[in-house]
Order: structure tokens, then C-alpha cells, then sequence
């Protein structure tokens, strides 16, 4: 299981934090993901100027949009993270 946290502290959520959530989860009604992934929630990852930021298990990756979100998880499973 693949557990990925989008930070939605008040940067990030003023860059579209929520977007970027609603993306995910359609990514994941759709079965883009291999396997199962757990879709959180959390505050403040400290990489307020990265925002929006999330973080792939103990990965975090920044400048993360609705638009890109696929791509940075499609890398992070590839292992180009
Ligand atoms: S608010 Fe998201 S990293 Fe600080």
C-alpha cells in the first residue's frame, strides 16, 4: 500500500491543496495506481515555498498541481524520485 499525505496547511492550501486531493482520489476511482493507495490529509511539511507539497511515504515532493500530481506519482513508483 502506497500512503500519500497532501499537506493542506494554509500555503499549500492557498495554492490548491484541495485540488490537488479531488485529483488523486479521481486517480484513484479510476485505478490508475497499481495497488492500494491511503490518501491523507496533514499539516505543514516545513516546504511552505514548495507548495503545494505532498509526501509519498517519506518522500516529499513540491510544486505538486492537479495537473501534475500524476506525473510525480507515476515518477515516485518508477523510482525517479
Ligand atoms: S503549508 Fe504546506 S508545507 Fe507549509
Amino acid at each position: 500500500m502506497l500512503t500519500v499525505t497532501v499537506c493542506v496547511g494554509s500555503s499549500c492550501h492557498l495554492k490548491g491543496a484541495y485540488g490537488v486531493i479531488e485529483e488523486i482520489k479521481r486517480l484513484i476511482d479510476e485505478g490508475k495506481f497499481p495497488g492500494k493507495v491511503e490518501l491523507q490529509a496533514g499539516f505543514c511539511l516545513d516546504n511552505c515555498r514548495g507548495a503545494v507539497n505532498i509526501k509519498v511515504e517519506e518522500t516529499i515532493i513540491s510544486g505538486v498541481s492537479p495537473a501534475n500530481v500524476k506525473q510525480h506519482l507515476d515518477n515516485y513508483l518508477k523510482g525517479n524520485v
